[in-house]
């Protein structure tokens, strides 16, 4: 029997510093991974010099325990995997040096990825505690939802993706962490918002639902954004505290039903019923419940990793390198860091309007 590939993978794109080691079957023999949200909550949002700092202090004690705690060594890896755009540059940077630096002592092979095709192949991944549906498989609707992207793609098979849809503004998660500085109720925002809907009311507010009516799958959420905040204004500074919970769940409400709007519209297009969230807003509870209420009905086959591999991490780094490495793919030392993802890295097809989101 031969032993299945693995490699080591690195993801540092933002805020969150993960670590894991995965084999080419999708299995995450380990992940380790730190969290900088205390850092950044005096700020209010991720302060990029802060995040990076935080990077070089986390990664190499990371990457040493998840050998550790595998009990591997670096003979034991095949390659090296990087999230190497798009993301905060420092941040990048911080995880390019490390896998560069260990590649060479090392003589390991090392790919950077794409951090956007590590959230689309995550419902892959697998642990013990975890599995996908056993014929889970390409071509599949997938909604990537978090705090710097909302796409919707139409995954037909490794490395064909194609952009169907998108935000014309700001990302979903973006929205709540707004919303949630508006009503001051810390960071990071999106999981409070989450929190404070718990027993508010969904109808209490009418806020708005932006190109919801439209056939094609663009997204708008800074509209939502400006009636919230002169929502706000109007009512009285005594009344908010009580009418918190109702705004949360009314506001989250507006995004959820958005998002489930364009991913259905998606699945009719597409004719596809199979579906994927990914991404951090997919930790969202009411999201969470109202697409599977959704998939019931409309028979679908959905699936939403578990958070570990929703929200950013370095599993599905490592399991998208992989298949990279395993094509005879690989990067030099010259391999640098991008804000933005390669012209190459996805189609687009967006009915009308441009790459970037905006109406032709
Ligand atoms: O994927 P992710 O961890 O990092 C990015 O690549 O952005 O996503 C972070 C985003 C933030 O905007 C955060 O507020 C949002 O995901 N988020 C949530 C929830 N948990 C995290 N939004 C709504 N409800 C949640 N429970
Ligand atoms: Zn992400």
């Amino acid at each position: 029997m031969t032993a299945l590939k693995t490699v080591l993978a690195v993801e540092s794109s933002c805020d969150d510093t993960s670590v894991a080691i995965v084999q080419e079957n999708g299995f995450v023999i380990n992940q380790v991974s730190a969290n900088q949200d205390l850092a950044h909550a005096p700020y209010g949002g991720v302060v990029p010099e802060i995040a990076s700092r935080n990077h070089s202090v986390s990664l190499l004690p990371l990457i040493q325990l998840v050998l550790e705690k595998s009990h591997l060594d670096w003979k034991d890896i095949d390659g090296l995997v990087v999230t190497n755009r798009p993301g905060l540059i420092g941040s990048l940077i911080v995880g390019i040096m490390t896998i560069k630096s260990i590649s060479q002592s090392y003589k390991i092979p090392m790919i950077g990825v794409n951090h956007l095709e590590g959230h689309l192949l995550a419902p892959f991944l697998r642990d013990h505690e975890y599995q996908p549906p056993e014929d889970f498989t390409y071509p599949y609707i997938a909604l990537a939802v978090s705090g710097g992207h909302t796409s919707i793609y139409w995954v037909e098979a490794f490395s064909q993706y194609t952009i169907i849809g998108t935000t014309k503004d700001d990302a979903a998660g973006e929205a709540f962490d707004k919303f949630a500085k508006l009503l001051k109720l810390g960071f990071p925002g999106g999981a409070l918002v989450d929190r404070f809907s718990q027993g508010g009311d969904p109808k209490a507010y009418d806020f708005p639902r932006s190109l919801i009516l439209e056939n094609s799958l663009m997204m708008s959420f800074s509209g939502l954004k400006s009636s919230a905040a002169r929502l706000i204004e109007k009512i009285p500074a005594d009344q908010i505290e009580s009418s918190k919970s109702d705004l949360c769940a009314s506001y989250q409400e507006a995004i959820v039903d958005v998002l489930l709007n364009k991913l259905e519209k998606a699945a009719t297009q597409y004719q596809c019923k199979k579906i994927v969230i990914t991404g951090g807003v997919s930790a969202n509870s009411r999201l969470r419940m109202c697409a599977q209420e959704l998939a019931k009905k409309k028979n679908y086959t959905l699936v939403i990793p578990p958070l570990r591999y929703c929200t950013d991490n370095a599993a599905m780094i490592g399991y998208t390198g992989i298949l990279r490495l395993a094509l005879g793919q690989q990067d030099e030392l010259s391999m640098g860091p991008s804000a933005e993802s390669k012209e190459t890295d996805f189609k687009y097809s967006l009915q009308g309007y441009s790459d970037n989101g905006k109406k032709k």
